[in-house]
């Protein structure tokens, strides 16, 4: 795949994947900086993730999302976890790939659905589609935009860094 622009590292992949705390653990085993997109959009917004769904829709939520992910690109690089439907707009999915190496963290509707339990964080888990439907509507999307894939069923938060680490190293990323 062509090599990245922005030279981020960047965590996609379902709701529940663990995108967060694993980029936590790789930005201190880099020495990057770690930037999450949700944290972003809500620190911008100040507002919670549920508060912008019912203020402004699923709409204006995901225009603040792209905001967000743009203004990453003129950024030093860093570790960014990225919300779970971030690659649903196509203009997202090519920012994802300018803004640096992508990783997928796979995971099944099940098992993400068992490790979030019921989050108020997370609307569309309420939202009309199951979480099945929703996985079955962005996995395309997820493997379209990612240059490594990391399936993280059964997997500790630490064990996923670490194989994505020693992936990047072998990819002369890190
Ligand atoms: C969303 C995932 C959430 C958050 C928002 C929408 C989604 O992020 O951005 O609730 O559409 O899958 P996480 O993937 O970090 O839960």
């Amino acid at each position: 795949m062509e090599s990245a622009s922005s030279g981020h590292i960047v965590l996609t992949g379902f709701m529940g994947s663990g995108k967060s705390s694993v980029a936590r653990v790789l930005a201190a085993k880099t020495g990057l900086t770690h930037l999450d997109t949700d944290d972003l959009v809500v620190r911008q917004a100040d507002m919670s993730i549920s508060d912008i769904f019912a203020k402004e829709g699923e709409t204006g939520f995901r225009d603040r999302e792209h905001e967000a992910l743009k203004a990453l690109i003129g950024e030093k690089p860093c570790v960014i976890s990225s919300g779970g439907g971030v690659v649903v707009r196509e203009e997202n999915r090519i920012l994802l790939r300018q803004l640096g190496t992508v990783i997928y963290l796979e995971v099944t509707a099940e098992e993400a659905l068992a490790r979030i339990g019921h989050s108020e964080g997370r609307p569309l888990l309420r939202g009309a589609l199951t979480p099945q439907q929703l996985l079955n509507q962005r996995q395309g999307w997820y493997e379209g935009v990612a240059d490594v894939r990391v399936d993280t069923s059964s997997k500790s938060i630490s064990q996923v860094a670490s194989e994505i680490y020693h992936r990047l190293r072998a990819l002369q990323v890190i």
